[in-house]
């Protein structure tokens, strides 16, 4: 007996080996850690259970029946907890074949999607890999498609998250792709279809990696990737803090976490927060800080069209996503980035019951041709189609402008938001009372346009014409916010909505 259990253990120390000494030795020296090393920092202490440690690639063709078969096939997969609550993962080891995919590889990641699905319960991959395994051609490629096919299957269902921690090309950037959000690290993550080698043959381009694929080219340029980090060690962290946030699937609710802040906290300091000229920016940032529990902010796409802010935060303990126009950037306007990035964010809150807040200072949609050519209408359509189809309690407080069709799309009465404040410094207008009145005016001397802009100005530049329709429900003091916000939320969690059968909608993308 004694034989059979020191086999056993011989044999788990042969899985944990990886690639060997020298592979393990070149990832630590690029500031990498190994598969398993992520795993141990991603879950709770001591609480991974390994699937299939011991499966080996199958394959005969180009020498592959002479090479080294490695227990475990390039990724680790099993489940743990991250703070108490169930995680499937699955841990790319780029020390094995770099990660790539092989049948049995694939095997292993669809055994974990299926469980994740079944259990209802998130699922995080890190991925560090090569795509398919090129020796085993089209084997490989039918295993991307068996994992393709459940991460749409899960879509909307469970959570999926994505760590890029290294070189991911083909299948590793197209299987991330369909999940719920990307994290890359930073200098030592790159994303691309085709590497640069491939590029320079087919295009003729010269790029380094950084340039094709990297974390600053993805969260800043291609909005591919939600976020990006220091290092691993960062990286695996704060993905334990987004866990935090998410529901484990679409139907349990947001978790509940103790909280230290009470709901009925006032900050004076909000009074001020809107400068009197009202071209003058201010951090929309500063509010979302001060109204959410202990200030406490997971901000997605942090990088990306600054102009609008989506992020996760928590009321009396619960989850809420916050979608915030930021003056500081373009003045808060909404222009084609903007639109998606917060269209995605608000689909994602409404598939998972994730309640929405919405803080509106916009001076509408960005003119031009550069942005009529780039599908504008398109791409503005989707924030205003994902608004419209939310059926989880939306709260809008308009701080300051709310001008146009951006008004309308900016979760407003009209679309379906369900408690819609405006503080007294709120304009809500079809457009800037300039703009307005050199429109109808058009002509007309200085002098008669400043007096007509004074009157446009006194009769339409206030919450309170709305207000008097009963398109904001209150004018509220802005040092109250997250006392009226609390209270809106605790009032919509019985919050019903049915809607007639489809077989899915049809979203401009
Ligand atoms: C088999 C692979 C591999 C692959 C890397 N390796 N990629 N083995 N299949 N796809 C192996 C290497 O042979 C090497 O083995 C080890 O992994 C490390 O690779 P290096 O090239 O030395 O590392 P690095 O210089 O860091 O470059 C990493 C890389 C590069 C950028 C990922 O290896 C690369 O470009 N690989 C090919 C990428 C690719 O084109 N994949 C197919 C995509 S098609 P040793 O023994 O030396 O350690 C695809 C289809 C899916 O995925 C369908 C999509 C819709």
């Amino acid at each position: 007996m004694k034989d059979i259990l020191g086999q056993l253990e011989g044999r788990r120390d042969g899985a944990r080996q990886g690639g060997g000494e020298r592979r393990v030795a070149a990832q630590h020296a690029k500031g990498k850690l190994t598969a398993r090393e992520r795993i141990e920092l991603l879950l709770d202490t001591g609480s991974f259970e390994e699937f299939d440690m011991f499966v080996q690639h199958r394959c005969v063709d180009f020498g592959m029946d002479k090479a080294e078969k490695i227990p475990g096939d390039g990724v680790v997969t099993g489940w743990g907890t991250v703070n108490g609550r169930t995680v499937f993962v699955f841990s790319k080891d780029f020390t094995v074949f770099g990660g790539s995919l092989s049948e049995t590889h694939a095997q292993k990641i669809v055994k974990i999607q299926d469980m994740a699905l079944k259990m209802r319960a998130p699922i995080i991959g890190l991925l560090d890999a090569g795509g398919a395994r090129i020796q085993e051609g089209v084997a490989a490629l039918g295993g991307y498609g068996e994992v393709f096919r459940r991460n749409v299957a899960a879509s909307g269902v469970i959570p999926q998250i994505s760590v890029i921690m290294g070189p991911c090309a083909g299948g590793d950037v197209y299987s991330p792709a369909m999940t719920d959000f990307i994290f890359m690290v930073r200098d030592t993550s790159y994303m691309f279809v085709t590497g640069p080698e491939v590029v320079k043959t087919v295009t003729n381009e010269t790029v380094t990696a950084e340039e094709l694929g990297g974390a600053k080219v993805h969260t800043a340029k291609s909005s591919v990737a939600d976020g990006s980090f220091e290092n691993d060690v960062e990286a695996l962290l704060q993905v334990r803090r987004l866990i935090d946030f998410l529901p484990a699937n679409n139907t349990s609710g947001p978790p509940e976490w103790p909280s230290f802040d009470v709901p009925d906290r006032i900050d004076m300091s909000l009074d001020t927060l809107v400068p009197d000229n009202p071209n003058k920016p201010y951090d929309i940032k500063e509010l979302i800080v001060k109204t959410l529990d202990e200030g406490d902010f997971f901000e997605i796409q942090a990088a990306y069209a600054k102009n609008i802010v989506t992020g996760f935060g928590r009321i009396e303990g619960r989850t809420v996503g916050v979608v915030a126009n930021q003056p500081m950037v373009l003045a808060g306007v909404l222009d084609s980035d903007a639109s998606r990035k917060a269209a995605r964010f608000v689909r994602y809150c409404d598939a998972f019951e994730i309640p929405i807040v919405t803080l509106v200072d916009v001076p509408g949609f960005l003119p031009g041709t550069a942005q009529e050519y780039g599908g504008l209408i398109k791409h503005g359509a989707k924030l205003l189609y994902a608004y419209s189809e939310c059926t989880v309690p939306l709260v809008t407080v308009i701080t300051r402008k709310a001008f146009g069709g951006a008004y309308d799309v900016m979760a407003s009465k009209h679309i379906g938001a369900d408690v819609n404040y405006a503080w007294p410094s709120a304009q809500i207008a079809v457009m800037g009372a300039k703009g307005a009145v050199e429109i109808i005016f058009r002509g007309m001397d200085a002098d008669c346009i400043a007096a007509k802009t004074k009157e446009y100005e006194d009769r339409f530049m206030s919450p309170f014409v709305a207000a008097e329709r009963g398109y904001v429900d209150e004018v509220i003091m802005p040092h109250s916010t997250r006392r009226r916000i609390a209270r809106a939320l605790a009032m919509l969690r019985t919050k019903s909505v049915e809607r007639p059968w489809r077989k899915h909608d049809n979203i401009p993308l």
